[in-house]
């Protein structure tokens, strides 16, 4: 697999001008930015991961399930990481574009995507889309009338589907990670990550904590 993310030098060989996310690790700045833990200190399992591949740690480069999937596992104490397994072609591969162009923000992605190149991106994307979708908890019993309520006035589904399974080049939304979700609707701006008017004319950014909360929740308890 990603049998073309396995040979770097190659790629370089054959005037290619960056590596797979070793790119961005064999050139150092990405990774310093992500600074060291000194000595002593709790590392989180990605941010290990993070430097086992800024260490060049090369056997690592040609697994999506540890180069992606470590950080993008559906079970998450703190769900702030998206699920992507499952999620549709288009929409992965403009994001990684948008991350690797710095169009879009969003922590370690910029620096994980800047190295690769459109056919690492297009397999990385293939893998991903044609996985199945697992959604990031069990179903529970939390109340979410309140957000189903915000997603029916605000006409959400217009766009993202009925079941919100989205398609094309809008994403998938039910089964996604609370967290993360509520983080990107707050993070919504002209500015930085632009998302469309909804129902009524509403703007994303007008919504507030609560909204975000109350339909992050109904959104990651749907299947
Ligand atoms: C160290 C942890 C980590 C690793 C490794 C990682 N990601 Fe991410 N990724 C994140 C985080 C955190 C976000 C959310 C960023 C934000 O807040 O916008 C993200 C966001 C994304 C998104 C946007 C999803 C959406 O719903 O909009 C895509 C696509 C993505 N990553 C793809 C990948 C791919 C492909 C790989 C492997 C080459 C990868 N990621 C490796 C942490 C990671
Ligand atoms: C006019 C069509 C449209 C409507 C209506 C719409 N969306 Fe979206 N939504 C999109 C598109 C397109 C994207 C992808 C934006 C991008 O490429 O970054 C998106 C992205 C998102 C994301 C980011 C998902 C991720 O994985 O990062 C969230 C969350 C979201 N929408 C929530 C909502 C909510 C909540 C509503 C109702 C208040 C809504 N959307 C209504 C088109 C729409």
């Amino acid at each position: 697999m990603l049998s073309m993310m396995r040979t770097p030098r190659a790629l370089h060989a054959a005037g290619g001008s960056g590596s797979p996310l070793g790119s961005a690790v064999d050139s150092g700045a990405a990774c310093s930015a992500f600074g060291r833990p000194s000595r002593g200190a709790s590392v989180s399992p990605w941010l290990a991961l993070l430097l086992a591949l800024c260490a060049g740690a090369a056997a690592a480069v040609d697994e999506v399930d540890s180069l992606c999937i470590d950080c993008h596992r559906p079970a998450q104490s703190r769900g702030a990481v998206p699920v992507i397994e499952g999620q549709h072609a288009d929409y992965l591969r403009a994001q990684l574009e948008r991350f690797q162009h710095r169009h879009r923000e969003g922590f370690p992605m910029n620096a994980l995507s800047a190295g690769l190149q459109p056919e690492q991106i297009e397999t990385l994307v293939q893998q991903l889309s044609s996985r199945e979708w697992r959604p990031a908890q069990p179903a529970t019993e939390a109340d979410v009338s309140a957000g189903r309520e915000r997603l029916d006035t605000l006409d959400c589904s217009g766009c993202h589907g009925a079941g919100f399974l989205g398609g094309g080049s809008i994403p998938r939304l039910a089964g996604q990670q609370t967290a993360y979700l509520e983080r990107q609707i707050l993070g919504f701006s002209d500015a930085e990550r632009h998302h469309p008017p909804v129902g009524g004319g509403v703007r994303m950014y007008s919504l507030d904590a609560e909204d975000a909360a109350a339909i992050a929740l109904a959104l990651s308890e749907m299947r």
